[in-house]
């Protein structure tokens, strides 16, 4: 790969660390048994006290807070200015804005676009007649032929009488029949989200008032949900079929997602939170194609600030796996825009889990390489809750389900409580989560060895680790801002890369096989070892007072190390 840009301006959004908070599962202050915002105060030292025994995080990414009856756990929002009960009061919130920001961590909100809640004011006006004048805030179709009777007490017409195919993620049908004005509303996800239409410029209008609420109020930018499914073909066309395993994989979404118009918005709303100053946008656009995610930075300065590439966290546990992902993410991205990688978040099965080995010390190592992966190549890395203590998946019996994805498709592991558990501190009741013993989601019973407490003093543990990597990154202009270049000609299972950045030079060596292996890391100006220059920052399996004298280097088994000089 050919050596790709430094960053000459320095946003906070390029240089520093996210850290995404599960708000139900992060901390509990008021002993019910479900996080709250006082629960996240009084964490924050841990995420960043200045000091290296914080965790060291520069910025929060909230996942939804606000009023929601809660079928999709504040995904399908009934109040976007407000707080859920659930969660504490606007004052907490303010409070938690002052309080993070006297620390330097910024904040950033889930911003929902795509749909409401069922409840939202908004639909409850919208589905009150077809001449109300909401009605078109949301997507409503007549059936796509004459009915010949009204359908009413739970019956419905026939399926061929639905405007088109389309399906919903969560399983059904996207459309859904309302009795009172004889219509079909659309929801791309449950039934209980309808979406809105952005063809409609007083809801567009609405959309912005909303996120202008919070942007006064000082937040430092939003995470789009779903970004890329916020417009649907104006025809509403059916998809055409392809091979699938459920409904909604057997379609070619041409239609009901990834639309060109849904770019304009993300400028639009680029150009709002610009006008606010240093704020950004993150963007969830789920798509496996490099070129679909790169698509929403528009030219690198006038779409999204970042844009999630899940790409990369698809990946196995394999150095070249992961190489050409980099490789293909770094070819994607504008010239102008700057890369965003995570490996887990609150939708997909915690990355330790997808990487477990035969044993925990393998399982650890492997941690430690993902972790480096993460926090070192060229962008910005977004952590998930827990990650930086190897919080595993929980497999939740099926009295204990929440998510209603993992209700509706049990036995089928596809849904998503195993990764949203509660945080665990300490060994002491709930893992120190709550003072509740019975809590919304159960705690992993592995919290008494797995839990911050006990690693914070451990020099060998995962959290040590994260916490490492972190403070020696924020003193390196080359792993925050630096370029990169992958290492061609490395051995099997060897990724590395070099960053650089003015005088300051790393090269980052990752080991993804359990054996030793020899490795002459090598530039287009041939050997670049040896010659007594390079020192260790940090390593999983080296001493910093470590010397490299040889060009040839034996790197351990699972050794995540970098290695820096200065020119
Ligand atoms: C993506 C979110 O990450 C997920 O949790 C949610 O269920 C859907 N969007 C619907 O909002």
């Amino acid at each position: 790969m050919k050596r790709k840009g430094a960053s000459d301006t320095r946003d906070w959004w390029k240089d520093g660390i996210v850290y995404q908070i599960y708000p139900r599962s992060f901390m509990d202050a008021n002993g019910d048994g479900i996080g709250d915002l006082s629960g996240v105060i009084s964490r924050l030292d841990y995420l960043n006290d200045g000091t290296p025994g914080s965790l060291g995080v520069d910025a929060i990414w909230f996942s939804p807070f606000y009023p929601s009856p809660m079928f999709d756990f504040g995904y399908d929002i009934s109040d976007y200015k407000s707080i859920d009960p659930a969660y504490g009061t606007m004052a907490d919130f303010d409070r938690l804005l002052v309080q993070a920001h006297k620390r330097g961590i910024k904040v950033i909100l889930d911003f929902v676009p795509n749909h409401t809640s069922h409840l939202h004011p908004w639909f409850v006006e919208s589905r009150n007649s077809r001449t109300n004048p909401k009605r078109d805030w949301y997507i409503w179709s007549a059936p796509s032929r004459p009915l010949k009777r009204r359908y009413t007490d739970g019956a419905e017409p026939p399926r061929r009488y639905r405007p088109n195919n389309w399906q919903s993620i969560f399983g059904g049908p996207a459309w859904t029949w309302d009795e009172k004005t004889q219509e079909y509303y659309y929801h791309h996800f449950l039934v209980e989200q309808p979406d809105v239409n952005w063809r409609n410029p007083e809801l567009r209008e609405a959309m912005y008032d909303q996120m202008r609420f919070w942007l006064d109020k000082g937040v430092d930018g939003f995470r789009l949900d779903v970004i890329n499914f916020i417009f649907k073909d104006k025809l509403l066309r059916s998809n055409p079929y392809c091979i699938g395993r459920r409904p909604y994989d057997m379609q070619r979404h041409l239609y009901d997602k990834d639309l060109p118009e849904n770019i304009e918005v993300v400028r639009e709303m680029r150009r709002l939170v610009n006008s606010y100053g240093d704020r950004m946008l993150v963007g969830e656009i789920a798509n496996d194609d490099p070129n679909e995610p790169a698509r929403y930075y528009g030219n690198g300065t006038d779409g999204l600030n970042l844009s999630f590439y899940f790409h990369f966290a698809n990946q196995p546990f394999c150095a070249d796996s992961f190489g050409s992902a980099v490789a293909a993410w770094e070819t994607a991205v504008p010239k102008a825009a700057w890369p965003v990688y995570f490996l887990s978040n609150h939708d997909r099965m915690r990355h330790i889990g997808r990487y477990h080995a035969r044993n925990e010390a393998r399982t650890l190592g492997r941690a430690q390489v993902a972790a480096m992966l993460l926090l070192t190549v060229r962008g910005t890395p977004f952590l998930y809750y827990g990650e930086e203590i190897g919080m595993a998946n929980l497999s939740i019996k099926k009295k204990d389900l929440q998510d209603p994805v993992g209700i509706r498709y049990w036995p089928i592991p596809v849904g998503r409580d195993p990764e949203r558990t509660p945080m665990q501190w300490d060994n002491s009741t709930s893992a120190g989560f709550s003072s509740a013993a019975g809590t919304w989601l159960p705690v992993n019973p592995d919290y008494k060895a797995v839990n911050v407490a006990a690693q914070a003093d451990d020099p060998s543990s995962l959290f040590s680790f994260y916490r490492k990597i972190i403070w020696k990154r924020k003193e390196s202009a080359a792993l925050t801002r630096g370029t990169i270049e992958i290492l061609r000609e490395t051995p099997r299972g060897i990724l590395a890369y070099l960053r650089e950045y003015g005088d300051d030079r790393c090269l980052i060596v990752l080991s993804f096989s359990h054996e030793a292996v020899d490795f002459t890391p090598k530039d287009d100006g041939g050997p670049i070892g040896g010659r007594n220059r390079w020192r260790v920052l940090v390593s999983n399996r080296r001493d910093e007072a470590d010397r490299l004298l040889s060009v040839t280097w034996n790197i351990k088994p699972l050794e995540a190390t970098v290695f820096s000089y200065k020119k």
